[in-house]
């Protein structure tokens, strides 16, 4: 009877429905058709890793390509998101900064970078990288939503994701949107305030209810090598003023490491916080030189001790995301 009475016919209802309505209707289809890419995302990459500090320039840029890289020659798929909206350096350290991102039926390919590493940054984005980027609060947070719901990543072993340094607005908004993380990396650097800085960052990952797989001490102990008399004692005049002694071997090649930057502080903060400690990496004078280069010091000495340190972290952090380690600390 309805229907004689000239109520509209099953079919047309989006015809009849006023702008607002339809404005609606499509932006409840954009919600779902987002919510099913992220729960897609959550089957297709197996681990998602978040590499935060309290502190700025710790080296969380740094520490994120080297874990994704250190990954990705293993023969892993890997993943490296640069949420670094503001100030995102990671292409220019992988010597991509020139990519350009291939865009398909309204999905982001992520560029490509040594080892096959998929990389997803802001700086793809920005036309001049020497001007500054200024984007208000939802904006910024509306372009890390789009980027996670829409990048084509594919099948990945691991995503890493690089954040600004603190505990604001990005990570947040990373961990609602980014269904199934499996936790936080933390980095420090040696000084005693760093226990301070990384208990900061626990507490962070405690209230978005994430574990933290672990504190990395970044920028530890410097090496320095020359060679002398052999089988002899030689001294050097160490960062704090006094003298450090060393053996020559045989040959007379002796190695010292000093620590520029005190050491130890990350250890002492994954111990008192009760988090994993995951390793320490060396202080590089290489790191900054492939970071202006943009040749990763994993790439242009893969052999070196500063890859193997990287090695060594990679191995602990994956001992957490299996389990296999001791237990993971889930804060709640
Ligand atoms: N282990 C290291 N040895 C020597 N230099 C390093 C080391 N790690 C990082 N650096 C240098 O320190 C500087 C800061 O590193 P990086 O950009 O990775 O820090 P960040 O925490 O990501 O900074 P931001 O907070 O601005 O994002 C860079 O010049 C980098 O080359
Ligand atoms: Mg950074």
């Amino acid at each position: 009877m309805a229907e004689s009475q000239g109520a509209p016919a099953q079919g047309s209802a989006e015809a009849a429905a006023s702008p607002e309505q339809k404005a609606q209707m499509e932006q409840a289809y954009a919600q779902m058709r987002r919510k099913m890419r992220m729960t897609q995302l959550d089957e297709e990459i197996k681990h998602k890793v978040m590499v935060l500090s309290g502190k700025g320039g710790v080296g969380k840029s740094t520490v994120s390509v080297g874990l994704a890289l250190s990954l990705a020659r293993q023969g892993k798929k890997v993943g490296l998101m640069d949420i670094d909206i503001t100030g995102p350096n990671v292409p220019k350290m992988l010597g991509i900064e020139d990519a350009d991102l291939h865009v398909e039926d309204g999905q982001i390919f992520p560029a490509i970078g040594p080892h096959g590493l998929k990389v997803i940054s802001m700086a793809f984005l920005i036309e001049d990288p020497d001007k500054p980027v200024i984007w208000r609060g939802p904006i910024k947070l509306g372009a890390i939503q789009q980027f996670i719901g829409d990048v084509a990543w594919g099948e990945l072993d691991a995503l890493i994701i690089d954040f600004p340094p603190g505990t604001s607005d990005e990570p947040l908004t990373v961990s609602q949107a980014l269904p199934g993380i499996d936790g936080v990396v933390i980095v420090t650097t040696p000084q005693d305030v760093a226990l301070l800085d990384s208990r900061k960052s626990i507490n962070f990952a405690k209230t978005i209810s994430l574990p933290c797989l672990g504190v990395v001490e970044n920028m530890s102990g410097y090496t320095i090598r020359g060679s002398a008399e052999p089988d002899s004692t030689i001294s050097v005049i160490g960062p704090t003023g006094t003298p450090i002694e060393a053996q020559t071997d045989s040959d007379g090649a002796w190695s010292l490491t000093l620590d520029v930057f005190k050491s130890g502080g990350g250890a002492a903060a994954a111990t008192e916080l009760e988090v994993p400690f995951l390793g320490a990496l060396p202080f590089d004078p290489g790191i900054v030189r492939g970071g202006d280069d943009g040749v990763h010091r994993i790439i242009a000495e893969p052999d070196g001790p500063t890859a193997a340190a990287f090695d060594a972290v990679v191995t602990n952090v994956l001992a957490e995301l299996d389990g296999s380690n001791r237990p993971s600390v889930r804060i709640s």
